[in-house]
This record gives structure tokens, C-alpha cells and sequence, in this order.
């Protein structure tokens, strides 16, 4: 799959995973999707900063690309924060609600900015060589497990752009 359609497909996946805990009426329900939130999310970030920006500030976008790892900080601390929230707990519904927002700000901005301008800086071949390397980086991670754990030591800063 090619770069930008696995990133899609993979914002998809986590939209619908905030519908489902919206309309969750148990906490059980909650807390085991949340969890695929967290392990979804953690493994999106960490392949978009290891391998979709360094390419693709390769060749410039580097003001949106700076805004993004701006933005993935902010959702792993509310993430870090919800990791030690029950979904019992009363504030568990509003930081969901909160991390459903900025994700959705997240993705509207990769999908209406950036993706329309690496589409014209990257040629098909690396488009589909690119996605190929995030898929293994991705078997990778998930194999190793609970992908979310790694997300509270990474909220002190944004990652650098390399
Ligand atoms: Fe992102």
C-alpha cells in the first residue's frame, strides 16, 4: 500500500474506533477500546516520525511537518494522561472527547495539507516504497506489543524533526 493510503486507512480505522467508544455504555467496553486507540495511535505516530516526515521534509513542508510533531506531543500527553485514567473515573468521557478532537484536527490537516503537497513532491514508486517500509516498521512494533506503552516517556517534548 502506498504511503499515503496506508496513513489514510489507518485514520479511518481510528475514526471509527471513537465512534465505537462514544457509543460504548459500559466501562469495560471503554477501557478495552481505548486501549486500541492508544495502541493505534502510538504506532501511527511513531511511523509517520520515523520514516513519512524525514522523507518528506527531505523535500521541504517543513512549517506543516513542525505543526504535526506539535500536535502528536499534545495527543500523547492527553493519551499519557488517559493511560492512568479508568474508564470508570468521571473525567475518562471528556479527555476521550478532547483526544477525539485533536486527533480529528490532526488528521484534517495531514489529509487537506500535507498529503496534497507530498503527492506532487513524491513520485509514485517512492510513494509505494515508503508505505512498504512503514508497514514492516508497523509488523515490527506490533509485534514487540502494547505499542502504548512507550507513549508517556515520549510527551516532554515534540519530536525532532530529523
Ligand atoms: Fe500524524
Amino acid at each position: 500500500m502506498n504511503a499515503i493510503e496506508l496513513l489514510k486507512s489507518q485514520h479511518r480505522a481510528v475514526e471509527k474506533l471513537f465512534t465505537q467508544i462514544d457509543s460504548a455504555k459500559t466501562a469495560d467496553a471503554k477501557q478495552k477500546l481505548f486501549v486500541q486507540i492508544a495502541d493505534s495511535l502510538a504506532v501511527h505516530a511513531t511511523i509517520e516520525e520515523h520514516q513519512f516526515y524525514p522523507t518528506v521534509r527531505a523535500k521541504r513542508t517543513e512549517d506543516i511537518l513542525l505543526e504535526a510533531l506539535e500536535e502528536h506531543v499534545g495527543i500523547k500527553r492527553v493519551l499519557a494522561d488517559l493511560l492512568e485514567t479508568e474508564a470508570k473515573d468521571p473525567t475518562f468521557d471528556a479527555k476521550i472527547k478532547v483526544l477525539s478532537e485533536q486527533v480529528e484536527h490532526h488528521v484534517k490537516e495531514e489529509e487537506t495539507e500535507l498529503f496534497p503537497k507530498v503527492k506532487k513532491i513524491l513520485g509514485a514508486q517512492e510513494l509505494e516504497a515508503l508505505g512498504q517500509n512503514m508497514e514492516t516498521e508497523q509488523i515490527e512494533i506490533e509485534e514487540k506489543g502494547q505499542p502504548r506503552k512507550a507513549i508517556p516517556a515520549e510527551t516532554a517534548q515534540a519530536a525532532p524533526l530529523t
